[in-house]
C-alpha cells in the first residue's frame, strides 16, 4: 500500500484521502456489520477480516513515489509471472497503473486489462498511454462488486495493495473466476499480515492463511508463495484445467 498506510510515517495525515462508499454487509451471508469501525476500516467483516478503506485518487501521485521501487521490486515481481508474450493480463485495482504499464512490456503481443473503480485512475492511465504511446493497456471502469470483464477472456490477473480494500470480495473474485480461463492464474500482493515489522496499518496486510481461505471459496488452488519482496507476499493461484 502507499504511504498512506505506512503506519511509521508521519506524512500519513497526508493520505487519509480516502473514497466514501455506500456499503453494507447485507448482500452477502459471508460479510458482517461490525458495530464499530477500525481506523481505515469500512466496518464491514469478511470471513473475519475488516474490509479498509479505498485509497482515494487524490492520493495516486503515492503509487509512483521513487522509493516503492526498492520497497515493492514491481520489475521483479512482474518477471516472476512468467508471462507468455501473448497473455491477457487483468490489473485489477490498477490505480495509476504503476503495475500495467511494466506489465504491458512482457505481452507485446497480448495486453492488459487495467481495472479499477475510479475513474481518475482510469485518467492517469489513458494519460500514460498517449505520452508513451503505449496500445496494450485497455482501461476497465470496474464496480466495486464487478471487475467488468468478459468471461473467459484473461490468462491471468494480478492484484497488488487491493483486494484487501475491495468492498465485495466474494463478488469480486467471482467475477475474477469467470473472466479467468482454465489453467491461468491470480498473482496477489498484500503486505504480510504475519509480519510485525512491516510498517503498515494492520487492515492493509493480510495473512497466507487468511488469503487461502478466501480462495478457496473458489476453488482456487494455491499454487506457489514467492516471498523475495521485502514486505509482501506474491501468492499464486491457479483455476483448474
Ligand atoms: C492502493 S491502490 C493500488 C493500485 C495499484 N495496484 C498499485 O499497486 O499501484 C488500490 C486501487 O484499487 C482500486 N479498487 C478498490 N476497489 C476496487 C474494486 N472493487 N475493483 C477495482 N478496483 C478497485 C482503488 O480505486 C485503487 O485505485
Amino acid at each position: 500500500m502507499n504511504r498512506p498506510f505506512v503506519a511509521k510515517l508521519s506524512t500519513c495525515s497526508l493520505a487519509l484521502l480516502f473514497l466514501a462508499l455506500p456499503l453494507s454487509a447485507a448482500e452477502h451471508p459471508g460479510y458482517i456489520d461490525a458495530p464499530e469501525r477500525r481506523t481505515t476500516g469500512i466496518g464491514k467483516f469478511y470471513m473475519g477480516r475488516e474490509i479498509a478503506f479505498v485509497m482515494g485518487h487524490q492520493a495516486a501521485d503515492w503509487l509512483n513515489r521513487p522509493e516503492r521501487i526498492e520497497e515493492e521490486r514491481p520489475d521483479e515481481v512482474v518477471a516472476n509471472m512468467n508471462l507468455a508474450a501473448d497473455e491477457v493480463v487483468a490489473d485489477i485495482g490498477a490505480g495509476s497503473g504503476y503495475f500495467s504499464f511494466r506489465i504491458a512490456k512482457l505481452v507485446p503481443a497480448g495486453k492488459v486489462m487495467a481495472v479499477d473503480i475510479q475513474p481518475e485512475m482510469l485518467a492517469l492511465i489513458e494519460h500514460q498511454k498517449a505520452i508513451n504511446k503505449i496500445s496494450n493497456v485497455e482501461g476497465v471502469l470496474g464496480q466495486i462488486d464487478d471487475p467488468n470483464l468478459a468471461p473467459n477472456s484473461i490468462t491471468a490477473a494480478i492484484m497488488v495493495d487491493a483486494y484487501h480494500e475491495f468492498s465485495h470480495p466474494f463478488e469480486m473474485i467471482s467475477g475474477i473466476y469467470d473472466a479467468l480461463r482454465p489453467g491461468g492464474r491470480i498473482f496477489l500482493l498484500e503486505y504480510r499480515g504475519e509480519d510485525d515489522s512491516v510498517p503498515i496499518r494492520p487492515l492493509h496486510k493480510m495473512t497466507q492463511e487468511q488469503v487461502i481461505k478466501e480462495m478457496s471459496v473458489f476453488g482456487l488452488e494455491w499454487t506457489d508463495t514467492l516471498d523475495f519482496l521485502p514486505w509482501q507476499h506474491m501468492m499464486v493461484f491457479t483455476k483448474a484445467q
